[in-house]
């Protein structure tokens, strides 16, 4: 009934979109409303001794200055547990991996954490007054020396993520391999760079909070308020309608939302806070910088007898953030002895955060690579080694995949690209003056899931709405629930109303983790499913018999104006399969002899990400995640200067992302897949794989072309001089 490829239709919201009509969270103008403009510290550790607030008090239009010396202490009253980050405090169950829980608190002490974080902020009538006004905020410190250095505080690593992975006895395997591979590979700092700034707009109504937000997680952000400004939950109203982007920077509650709402309450007026592109880089979370030891032994025809995969991203004190590094290292390749650890080192810089596939991005570069690197060193087509050492049960707990089709990926990428005509020789391939280099690397994924909830009502006209909190950050969210709906239902989608991004409408999780799609949509699912049920039960039929009309017509004779269900999706307590998405990327660079730009000309990817809910969305998801990867792999790094203690490139001039010129032809191809275990839909979330593999593949296509490996990205043109 399903199928395995869904239909391409445009997006529900896309003439919204382009005229204008979607409204973000900082297109919200209320009655009478200020505007709040941060303070960041400029010291990385230390102590604040004075704010002299004088001159910005004095400025035009400046109505306050708000700092730990003049605002209310934060979080639960007294007796109460702790808030998250305080001493002794854990984060509440439903927000455990969310973080959502502002682990800093906002101008709760004097203490400073790290360069960048939000100390003070001004509120004014305008939003230039407040900006001059936090130019005229001036600050005193005491200094205490900074942690700045992952590589000189590295053996203070700890395994905070509880990551350890052992399986057989992986140091005496690898010591007795005949081939052998043992690297150290780096990622830097990245930042996630969404279009739309982070924003918010809150009014108080009494003890009631409105919040529109650019959010991607507003149950949790509900929750956080709820906590924080000690009101119940049913009084926190969040709104998120339209999110331009976020990539995993938009799930927690960061100090700016806290300030801002702390601010309204404060001066009894609706305040809007927009953070400017450099604040952006200081306190919204990055992919913090990783340095990775891959160690793989083989047997001559390449079979893995050994992999080591440890290192360590950096962290600090004030989050509990950690890069999962090591999670794909569990999932892609079958090997009886394996180590595998991510530890993190607690230094003065922002807090790290998820960013598009977390753990798997930096994780997969490191794998990859070092997987050529052995292919070359068993004198062995890359490809082939990866089907030598295809998993076919999951190699972390030996579980059975629900589904798995990687090596239809591998073969029909392969095939496409035309990788059989491949020379193997590095240098060996050339196009006039450029060098010519083909590399390939796998991709994975996680098949997550988490509990959502929908309600469907269909009118007597026939129309049907979907409720259901979730949010649309530009993925297609609203497009694919509506025709799940009108496909579960057997009506027209234009029938279909989708409501969302409010927390008044059943919850749903943070939308990350590429399962949005398989949490709200078997909500979605079955609550249309219900719905239909309780329709055809209205009027005694058959519900195989409901069709587009029998709604009208049954609720009409019944003389009823509309019927509604409900659903609480949950995912099954024990699952008896591993989910997983796969996939795999081909890529062919050219490279100037003299110049070494390297550029990425053609693309083969293919996915398997069980069923697709729209082929022209999900392809849209699959670009985008390509895209971020092929920044990752040449462009992208947030530099940081350790004297100083802050980043720098802290813009878009400096900060480097994908343009037009730098993306050439990308082939993607979506294998069917058809998965009746993962969930009720069948579906596996496309939002992050797409990156994942990238970067390698690029990497290991600029060894073939040149001869040079680096294992420290971004490949930059000094890297291959
Ligand atoms: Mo994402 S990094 O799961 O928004």
């Amino acid at each position: 009934m399903m199928p395995p490829l869904g239909p391409p239709l445009d997006r529900v919201d896309g003439r919204k979109k382009v005229t204008g009509g979607a409204k973000f969270a900082a297109e919200h103008n209320l009655e009478n409303m200020a505007y709040a403009a941060m303070v960041m510290s400029t010291i990385p550790s230390g102590t604040i001794r004075s704010i002299d607030t004088a001159a910005a008090k004095r400025s035009t239009g400046v109505i306050a200055v708000i700092s730990h010396l003049n605002a209310p202490r934060l979080g639960p009253a007294p007796g109460q547990p702790p808030a998250a980050g305080q001493p002794g405090a854990a984060a509440p169950p439903q927000q455990q991996g969310n973080f959502a829980e502002p682990q800093l608190i906002p101008f709760s002490d004097n203490k400073v954490h790290y360069v960048g974080q939000r100390i003070a902020v001004v509120v004014a009538d305008t939003i230039e007054h407040a900006a001059r006004g936090a130019e005229l905020v001036k600050v005193t410190y005491d200094e205490t020396p900074a942690r700045l250095d992952m590589q000189q505080f590295r053996e203070q690593g700890v395994d905070r993520a509880k990551s350890l992975f052992t399986k057989g006895d992986a140091d005496a395997a690898f010591a007795s391999a005949s081939v052998k591979i043992d690297q150290i590979y780096r990622t830097p700092h990245e930042h996630h760079n969404p279009m739309e700034a982070h924003s918010i707009v809150a009014a108080w109504d009494g003890d009631h909070l409105t919040l529109y937000d650019s959010s991607q997680n507003i149950f949790a952000v509900q929750q956080t308020m709820s906590r924080l400004f000690g009101i119940p939950k049913e009084n926190v109203h969040i709104l998120s309608q339209f999110v331009g982007g976020a990539f995993g920077s938009k799930g927690s509650t960061w100090p700016h939302v806290v300030i801002g709402v702390l601010a309204a309450r404060m001066v009894n007026r609706p305040v809007k806070v927009f953070l400017t592109r450099k604040q952006l880089f200081f306190g919204n979370g990055h992919r913090p910088e990783t340095q990775q030891r891959v160690a793989l032994g083989a047997n001559p025809e390449g079979k893995l007898l050994a992999m080591i995969h440890e290192g360590m991203s950096q962290s600090n004190d004030v989050c509990t953030y950690a890069e999962r590094f090591v999670r794909p290292t569990k999932a892609i390749y079958a090997v009886d002895n394996m180590r595998a650890i991510n530890p993190i080192v607690s230094l003065n810089l922002p807090s790290p955060t998820y960013m598009r596939a977390p753990g798997e991005s930096p994780g997969m570069f490191a794998i990859e690579s070092a997987m050529d690197e052995l292919a070359y060193a068993l004198k062995m087509d890359p490809l082939q080694l990866r089907l030598v050492n295809h998993a076919d049960v999951n190699p972390e707990d030996g579980k059975p995949w629900s589904s798995k089709s990687l090596k239809e990926c591998y073969a029909q990428g392969a095939d496409k690209f035309g990788w059989s005509k491949r020379n193997p020789e590095p240098r060996s391939m050339k196009s006039g003056r450029d060098l010519i280099g083909w590399g390939m690397a796998s991709a994975t994924y996680p098949a997550h899931r988490s509990p959502a909830s929908a309600r469907a009502v269909v009118k007597s006209d026939g129309t049907v709405t979907i409720y259901t909190g979730t949010h649309e950050m530009g993925m297609g969210t609203a497009t694919v629930m509506s025709q799940l709906a009108a496909e579960t239902l057997g009506i027209p989608v234009e029938r279909v109303r989708f409501e969302y991004g409010d927390t008044t409408l059943p919850p749903t999780p943070i939308s990350a983790g590429s399962m949005t799609a398989a949490s709200v949509g078997s909500a979605v699912f079955g609550a249309c499913d219900a719905l239909k049920k309780r329709v055809a039960e209205i009027d005694g039929v058959d519900p195989a018999t409901i069709n587009a009309e029998s709604y009208h017509t049954i609720l009409s004779k019944h003389y009823l104006d509309d019927v509604e269900a409900r659903f609480d999706a949950k995912p099954p307590q024990q699952e008896p399969h591993a989910t997983q998405a796969f996939g795999a990327h081909f890529v062919e660079v050219a490279i100037d002899q003299d110049i070494p730009v390297v550029r990425v000309q053609r693309m083969v990817s293919a996915f398997a990400g069980g069923r697709i809910l729209n082929a022209k969305t999900a392809r849209s998801q699959y670009f985008g995640g390509i895209i971020q990867g092929i920044g990752m792999a040449l462009l992208e790094e947030t530099h940081f200067d350790k004297r100083l203690g802050t980043f720098t490139n802290v813009n878009f001039a400096e900060y480097m992302v994908p343009t037009n010129a730098d993306v050439r032809s990308i082939d993607i191809i979506m294998v069917p897949e058809e998965d009746h275990d993962v969930n009720p839909i069948g579906v596996k979330g496309i939002g992050e794989i797409g990156i994942v593999g990238v970067a390698p593949a690029i990497a290991n296509a600029v060894f073939h072309a040149t001869g040079k490996r680096v294992r420290d990205l971004p490949i930059t043109i000094e890297k291959l001089m």
